[in-house]
């Protein structure tokens, strides 16, 4: 009677902790409420940002000519299944044409949907979590001006049981990170502002660091070069004592970043070449400075 009585106990223990530990896996993502109504939005800034986040890298079919211009990407293979980048054009039906501010922001920086379902990792809300105030309402601002295209978006193509986007909840309560801060006081404003395009919008990251089994990035080694990038490329180490190693100097990162050109006077390739031509072949020389100075020194 009392061994019963025990095991019963013990049970009733497991079932009630088993429940604790899933209900807060599964209630627990963090979510950032950001105040964006008073902040006056600049579209002419926000197709910048665009830029500086690479939106149109994921959601642009490059096949598919102007009129591709973000109604849908191109594959993206990824260890967990093969992403689709949606239309986010302006389109009602097709795109993100009916959406308000908060939706978009909460989608950039929570990775949830206005239906709240959870988003998968492959489109890098943990970097856009760190976007500030002013980017965000400037880049839909932009959006807004996006032409509409009635392209439907295409399904990804992920087994089970990922393809359970509730397992995203869990996935982003272990890895979804809030804290803003990559302000260090000490180093001056290029410096800041390298870290934060580095570590924000510019994700260098997604591609450029190591990941854990959960396709996690594992931050206490980022931007050390990972075995499986996207498409299963491996990525070059682009931390301090990596560049270092290889004689790179600020002024070699920022033609690299500009023009795609090697120190060698080689082309860079893969996928770097696609992260120049959309990405930080746009930006000004400034930041681009400013990226090299954070990645050299951080
Ligand atoms: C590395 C690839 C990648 C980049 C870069 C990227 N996205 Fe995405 N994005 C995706 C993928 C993949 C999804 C689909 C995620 C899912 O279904 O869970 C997505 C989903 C979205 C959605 C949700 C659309 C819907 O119909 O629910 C929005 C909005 C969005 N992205 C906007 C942006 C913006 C704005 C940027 C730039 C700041 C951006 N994305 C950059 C890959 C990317
Ligand atoms: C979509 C994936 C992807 C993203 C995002 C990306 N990179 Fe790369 N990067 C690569 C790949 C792949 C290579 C190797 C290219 C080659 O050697 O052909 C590379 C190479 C480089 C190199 C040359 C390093 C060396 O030793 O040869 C630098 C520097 C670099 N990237 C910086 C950056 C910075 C800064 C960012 C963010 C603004 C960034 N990358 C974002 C994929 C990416």
């Amino acid at each position: 009677m009392n061994s019963i009585r025990l095991i019963s106990w013990l049970l009733a223990g497991l079932i009630t902790c088993g429940t604790g530990v899933a209900l807060y896996l599964f209630l627990g993502a963090p979510t950032q409420q950001r105040t964006l109504h008073q902040i006056q939005g600049d579209a002419v800034r926000g197709a910048y940002v665009l830029r500086l986040a690479n939106c149109v890298g994921c959601h642009t079919d490059r096949e598919a000519g102007e009129e591709g211009f973000l109604s849908g990407g191109e594959a993206i293979a990824t260890p967990l299944g093969t992403f689709f980048g949606p239309n986010i054009t302006s389109d009602p039906d097709y795109g993100i044409g009916k959406w308000d501010l908060d939706q978009f922001a909460s989608a950039l920086i929570n990775g949830v949907a206005p239906n709240g379902d959870h988003y998968y990792p492959a489109f890098p809300f943990t970097f856009y979590a760190r976007l500030n105030d002013q980017d965000i309402v400037d880049l839909w601002s932009y959006m807004q001006t996006v032409p509409a295209v009635g392209n439907p978006s295409q399904s990804h193509r992920i087994g089970w049981p990922f393809n359970q986007r509730l397992l995203m909840a869990a996935w982003k309560t272990l890895f979804l990170s809030t804290s803003l801060s990559q302000a260090n006081e000490s180093r001056g404003d290029a410096w800041r502002r390298g870290a934060y395009i580095v570590e924000g919008p510019g994700h260098c990251g997604a591609c450029h660091s190591p990941r854990g089994p959960l396709g996690n990035i594992d931050s206490a080694n980022r931007l050390t070069g990972s075995t499986i990038g996207p498409d299963d490329e491996a990525t070059p180490a682009i931390d301090p004592l990596a560049l270092a190693e290889a004689n790179w100097t600020a002024d070699d990162l920022f033609w690299l970043l500009q023009i795609g050109v090697l120190p060698d006077g080689d082309v860079i390739g893969s996928s770097m070449a696609d992260v120049v031509d959309d990405n930080t072949g746009h930006l000004n020389d400034d930041d681009l400075r400013a990226i090299a100075e954070y990645l050299v020194s951080h």
